[in-house]
C-alpha cells in the first residue's frame, strides 16, 4: 500500500477530522490510562474532541476526575486539568458508546517470552457491545504481528451482526493499529511532533485513523497495513537491540584480547559508513528488551539474529558481575560501591534494568560482599533489592568512599562530576567508559 502522508481522502474518513475543514464534534473513548493512554486523551481533548478516559482502575479513574495525573509526566498535568475543567475530559471504569476507540493496555510478557494479550481480549470483548457500525476502533498497545486482526475477531465474534469491509450489508467497523513510539519525559511534545504510522484492516481503516491523529499530530502519518504497523514498532526496538548487542559482544571479546573497546569503537567509527554504538552493562526497560521477543515468537526459526541479539544483552549483567567480583578478590569483607540503577541515564525508571540484575547477582552469591547503591534518580532500593541484607542506598560520595570496588552502571549525567582523586587506590568496573582516560 502506498504512502499517504496527512491526505485521508476516503469517506470513511469524514467526520474524524481531515485537517481541511474544522474538525467535526466527535466522541473518543481512551482505553487504559497509563502513560500512553492519558497523555492521548488529554491532548485529543485539547483539540476538540469529547473524550472519556476508560481504566479499570478507580484510583485512577478518580484522580484524572479530580484534574491530577497519577504519574510523573512533564506538562501532562497541565492538560488533564484544563481538559477536566472544560468538561472535554472525564474517566469512567465502564466502556462507553464512541465514535472512535483508542487501546493503550498493557501487553506484556508471559514466563514463555510470549505476549499476554489477555488485557487487549478483555479491551476487545468491553468494547464490542457499545458498537453500531462506522467506529474506529484503533490499537496502540505494543503488540505481536496479527493483534489487530485478533482484536477484530473477537469483537467480530461477539457481533456477527458488524463486518470489516460492509459486506453482506453488515456495517462496517474500522480496525487500525498505531505504534506509539514517544519518550517517557517528553511526552507531551512527542505526540505531537512524532511521525506515525497508522496500519488498517482496510484501507479505509487507515483513512479514517489518519484524520483523527490529524487533529493533534504534527509529524507526517504513513498509511500502511495492519500487521506492517505492527511489525514497525517491533523492528524499531530489534535495530537498537541489535546494534547494541554488537556493542556488548565487542566488549567482552576486547576485554579478552586486552583491547579498550572504548578506543576500538572510536578509531572504527572514522570509517565514513561505520557507526557503532555504545557497549554497557546490558539492555533494559520495557520496550527494548521485550519487543524483539514478540517477533522471535513469531517466527522463531527465522529470527536468529533478533534471538542472539537479546541473549548477547541478556548474558551481558553477568559478565560485569563476573568482573566485580574479579576485583573483589583480596579484599577481606568487600565493599562494593554500584553506581546507578535505572534502566538507562538520568531517569529513576528501573524496569527490566541491568544494573538492578547486576546488583542483586552481586548480593546474592556473596552475602559477604556489601553494597552500596548510589543512585541519585531512583532514590528508593526496589522491592527485590531491598529485601537483600547487604544491600542498601548510600550517598554517591560516602559510597565510593567506603568502597574497595567501584562499579559504575548507569551514565547518568550527575557521575561526570565524581573526581579523579575519590577513585585514588580503587579498583574501578565502568561499564560506560566515563573513566577510560584515567585507567
Ligand atoms: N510507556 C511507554 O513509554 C510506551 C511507549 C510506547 C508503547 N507503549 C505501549 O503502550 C501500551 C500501554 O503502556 P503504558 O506504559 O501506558 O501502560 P500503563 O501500565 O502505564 O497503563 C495501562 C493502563 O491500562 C489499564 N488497564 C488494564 N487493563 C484494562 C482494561 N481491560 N480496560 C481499561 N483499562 C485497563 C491499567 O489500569 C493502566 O492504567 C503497552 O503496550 C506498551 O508497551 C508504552
Amino acid at each position: 500500500m502506498g504512502d499517504h502522508m496527512n491526505t485521508p481522502t476516503s469517506d470513511a474518513a469524514a467526520g474524524f477530522g481531515t485537517g481541511e475543514t474544522a474538525p467535526s464534534a466527535i466522541t473518543v473513548a481512551v482505553i487504559g490510562l497509563g502513560y500512553i493512554g492519558l497523555p492521548t486523551a488529554a491532548i485529543l481533548a485539547s483539540n476538540g474532541a469529547a473524550v472519556i478516559g476508560v481504566d479499570v482502575n478507580t484510583a485512577t479513574v478518580d484522580a484524572v476526575n479530580e484534574g491530577r495525573v497519577p504519574f510523573a509526566e512533564p506538562d501532562l498535568g497541565v492538560f488533564v486539568a484544563g481538559a477536566v475543567s472544560t468538561g472535554a475530559l472525564r474517566a469512567q471504569t465502564g466502556t462507553p458508546p464512541a465514535d472512535a476507540y483508542i487501546v493503550a493496555v498493557p501487553t506484556p510478557f508471559n514466563a514463555d517470552r510470549s505476549a499476554d494479550l489477555s488485557y487487549v481480549d478483555a479491551a476487545a470483548a468491553a468494547i464490542a457491545p457499545q458498537l453500531r457500525g462506522g467506529e474506529l476502533v484503533i490499537l496502540e498497545s505494543t503488540s505481536p504481528p496479527g493483534t489487530t486482526r485478533r482484536m477484530a475477531d473477537v469483537i467480530l465474534a461477539a457481533r456477527p451482526d458488524l463486518s470489516l469491509d460492509g459486506s453482506g450489508g453488515r456495517p462496517a467497523v474500522l480496525f487500525v493499529h498505531c505504534p506509539e513510539r514517544v519518550l517517557p519525559g517528553r511526552i507531551m511534545v512527542e505526540l505531537v511532533t512524532n511521525d506515525r504510522i497508522v496500519g488498517g484492516l482496510t484501507p479505509e481503516a487507515s483513512a479514517a485513523a489518519a484524520a483523527l491523529y490529524s487533529r493533534f499530530c504534527q509529524g507526517s502519518i504513513h498509511q500502511t497495513e495492519a500487521t506492517t504497523a505492527e511489525m514497525a514498532k517491533l523492528v524499531e526496538n530489534s535495530y537498537r537491540d541489535v546494534n547494541i548487542a554488537f556493542a556488548n559482544e565487542l566488549s567482552v571479546i576486547s576485554e579478552n584480547l586486552g583491547v579498550d573497546v572504548w578506543e576500538l569503537i572510536e578509531l572504527a567509527n572514522h570509517h565514513p559508513r561505520v557507526n557503532i554504538l555504545q557497549p554497557g552493562p546490558g539492555v533494559g526497560g520495557h520496550c527494548i528488551a521485550v519487543d524483539p521477543w514478540f517477533i522471535v515468537a513469531a517466527d522463531p526459526e527465522n529470527s536468529r539474529l533478533i534471538r542472539t541479539a537479546r541473549e548477547v544483552n541478556d548474558a551481558k549483567p553477568a559478565r560485569v558481575v563476573a568482573s566485580i567480583l574479579e576485583a573483589a578478590e583480596g579484599s577481606e569483607a568487600p565493599v562494593v560501591a554500584a553506581l546507578g540503577l535505572a534502566f538507562k541515564a538520568n531517569v529513576d525508571d528501573v524496569r527490566e534494568s541491568p544494573a538492578v540484575a547486576i546488583v542483586r547477582s552481586l548480593a546474592e552469591q556473596r552475602p559477604d560482599i556489601q553494597v552500596l547503591v548510589g543512585s541519585p534518580h531512583a532514590t528508593v532500593l526496589p522491592r527485590e533489592l531491598a529485601e537483600l541484607p547487604n544491600v542498601s542506598i548510600a550517598e554517591t560520595d560516602k559510597a565510593i568512599a567506603e568502597a574497595d570496588v567501584v562499579a559504575l552502571l548507569v551514565d547518568h549525567d550527575v557521575f561526570r562530576e565524581i573526581r579523579r582523586e575519590q577513585l585514588a587506590g580503587k579498583r574501578i568496573i565502568d561499564t560506560r567508559g566515563f573513566w577510560r582516560a584515567w585507567a
